[in-house]
């Protein structure tokens, strides 16, 4: 399908429309900044907004929401679990407190951001299916209208399926030419699960690799487009994050160019050098 604008969608698991960018706001702070910069990425024509509750900034995502006077209907928004609200009442609790901030009625998608945090490494299986139940039970109520996770593994994965009435609409990982995450893939794909591809620059690291900058002065692109475009080109969801507006408006601009099958080759076969996803099981958080 030939993609012509921020404006598309890929269709999820459960028919659910979702536009093939998304604007990311981690690390942007809260307040001024983070409602400049999504307000930004609206008026420039991103319908697609990545938050999170450990970002700290879904007030100002839910104002800059507000200014833009997008329809709701028009916008996708995003939030996620933190590792401390585990568990079937914390997570009733904290869909309510998200819509609260947010200021909206309802989520388009909302993700258990980590499957196994140091404080459940003893029980995540369990903990994660009672989240899950909680989740289910707010999307049948209408306060979410797709429920995915981020950072599973194929085990975190099955585990939470043996118990699920809802399979996962998507799972959000660690992503770009430096880690392809071919087994995740493998597992997403096998369920439909759309793989989101965060930190579709490398969180930055890669805009100064060579093959990058070479394939942007080649296309009159920049290293970021070229990334975000990589991301498009295999039928991954890339959730670039910037505070700069040019850059948040070039980063929208990837519909005008296209990467041949050699490029994406050339592309794929800088994995591993660079940064690659963090172990789900081992990270101290
Ligand atoms: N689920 C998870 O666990 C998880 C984890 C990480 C990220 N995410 C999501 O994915 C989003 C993106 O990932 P990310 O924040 O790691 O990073 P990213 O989008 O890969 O890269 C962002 C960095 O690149 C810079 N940048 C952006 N566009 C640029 C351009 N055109 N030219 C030069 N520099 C540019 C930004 O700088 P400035 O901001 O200073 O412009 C920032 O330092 C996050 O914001 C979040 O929504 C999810």
């Amino acid at each position: 399908m030939a993609l012509r604008g921020l404006n598309d969608t890929y269709t999820l698991n459960n028919g659910v429309k979702i536009p093939v960018v998304g604007f990311g706001t981690w690390q942007t702070p809260d307040g001024e900044v983070a409602e400049k910069s999504v307000l930004a990425a609206l008026n420039s024509g991103y319908r697609h907004i990545d938050t999170a509750a450990a970002y700290g900034n879904e007030e100002s995502v839910g104002r800059a929401i507000k200014k833009s006077g997008i329809r709701r209907d028009e916008l996708f928004v995003t939030t996620k679990l933190w590792n401390s609200d585990h568990g079937y009442e914390n997570t009733k609790k904290a869909i309510d407190t998200s819509l609260m901030k947010l200021g909206l009625d309802y989520l388009d998608l909302y993700l258990i951001h980590w499957p196994n945090p140091v404080a459940m490494r003893d029980n995540w299986a369990e903990l994660n299916s009672e989240s899950w139940q909680a989740m289910e039970e707010a999307q049948k109520a209408g306060k979410i209208r797709a429920i995915g996770v981020s950072n599973f593994r194929k085990h975190h994965l099955d585990a939470l399926l043996e118990n699920a009435d809802v399979i996962p609409a998507v799972n959000q990982i660690y992503l770009n030419p430096s880690d392809l995450e071919s087994d995740v893939r493998k597992e997403n794909d096998k369920y439909q699960i759309l793989s989101e591809a965060y930190s579709p620059l490398g969180t930055g690291d890669l805009l100064g690799n060579e093959l990058v900058n070479k394939l942007a002065q080649e296309h009159g692109k920049s290293p970021a487009q070229i990334l975000i475009r990589w991301s498009l080109e295999h039928g991954f969801l890339p959730l670039p994050k910037s505070v700069h507006e040019e850059y948040i408006k070039a980063n929208g601009q990837v519909f005008d160019f296209s990467l041949s099958a050699d490029e994406m080759k050339l592309l794929d076969g800088l994995e591993g050098k660079g940064n690659s996803a963090l172990d789900p099981d081992q990270a101290n958080f």
